[in-house]
């Protein structure tokens, strides 16, 4: 079976199971794991941050971000197809009890002018907006990547507005290498940067928040709260520590595969979005059908919104599985 669901379902590689089966371990709640140390340290170094927390989940970070830069009561504004919004559950409103609204955007990249005019007036009627969420790359938007000046101006229109900045930045690495722009200057202008190990850099499992000194505190325990505190976490440190150390570069290859994808789509008649990562969007009128079919032949993918098919490049696809899927998709649409 070719997965193309999404960049999670990656197993790790022999050497990043070598890696965590020989990885030195603590406990991490204890606050003496040397391998969380090791990662907390080099995740921070490459996204410019102070410090990093390690947690068990991208949710997670993104949750206590917006945890801690909020009270309750505040708002935030996030750009209309973001996971934030779509997929965390309702968290930041179980969680932070803050109220979510959305900015437009396009392909998932927020529109800075809709953001300036998004912002409530010093109405006692209005949620104060005191956070500003951006999504790098974009899930939902089909993996786009930002603009540098895109980001840079929405970190500055949330200063404007006395407004904290939170990038998710669970494919910062996937714009990092599509862009050229470093993942560090990427996130530069923004206060917190969550990033998933357990994403096309091929780790099983952990995220971690990268944030200034002054706020580690808080989120250990906010983390803890949560149950997101970990005992010898070091065995999955390990793996995302192998990860970024090793298969940051490789994504070039995953949006290559991408790129084949939908050209062969396109060849066949389907309607697709351009690629510019690891992620392949193509309209149908009958999205789920056509994936149905497709599992029988040997491909699994999900649908994203309404009559939209999401094809995920990873790890663990390689060329043949690309033209392999690009014939059954073709012979679905032509039969
Ligand atoms: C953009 C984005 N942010 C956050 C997450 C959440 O990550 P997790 O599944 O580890 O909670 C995802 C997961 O797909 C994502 O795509």
């Amino acid at each position: 079976m070719i997965d193309l669901r999404s960049d999670t379902v990656t197993r790790p590689t022999p050497e990043m199971l070598n890696a965590m089966c020989t990885a030195p371990l603590g406990d991490d709640v204890l606050g003496d794991e040397p391998t969380v140390q090791k990662l907390e340290a080099k995740v921070a170094e490459m996204t410019g941050k102070e410090t990093a927390v390690f947690v068990p989940s991208g949710t997670m970070a993104n949750q206590i971000a917006i945890w801690l830069h909020t009270k309750p009561g505040d708002g935030i504004l996030v750009e209309e197809n973001s996971h934030i919004l779509h997929y965390e559950a309702a968290g930041p409103a179980m969680i932070a009890g803050v109220k979510t609204t959305s900015v437009p955007g396009q392909n998932g990249i927020m529109d800075v002018e809709k953001l300036k005019t998004s912002f409530p007036p010093d109405d006692p009627h209005c949620a104060p907006v005191t956070l500003v969420c951006a999504e790098d790359t974009a899930n939902r938007g089909g993996g786009y990547a930002y603009p540098i000046e895109t980001l840079d101006a929405i970190a500055q229109t949330a200063q404007d507005n006395q407004a904290r900045c939170h990038l998710d930045g669970a494919r910062l690495f996937n714009a990092q290498v599509k862009t050229g722009v470093s993942a560090a200057r990427r996130a530069a202008q923004f206060d917190t940067v969550s990033i998933c190990f357990s994403k096309g850099l091929g780790a099983p499992v952990g995220s971690a928040l990268c944030l200034p000194q002054s706020m580690r505190r808080d989120a250990i325990r906010a983390r803890k709260m949560l149950g997101g505190g970990m005992r010898q976490s070091g065995v999955i440190a390990a793996a995302a520590l192998y990860a970024l150390e090793h298969h940051v570069d490789r994504l070039a290859e995953d949006h290559q595969k991408a790129i084949t994808l939908a050209e062969g789509l396109k060849q066949h008649g389907y309607e697709v979005v351009p690629p510019q990562t690891n992620m392949v969007y193509f309209k149908h009128p009958k999205a789920q059908q056509i994936l149905d079919q497709a599992e029988q032949q040997g491909v699994r993918a999900l649908t994203a919104k309404a009559q939209t098919v999401r094809l995920v490049t990873h790890l663990d696809v390689n060329e043949s599985d690309i033209e392999k899927s690009i014939e059954i998709f073709g012979k679905l649409l032509n039969s």
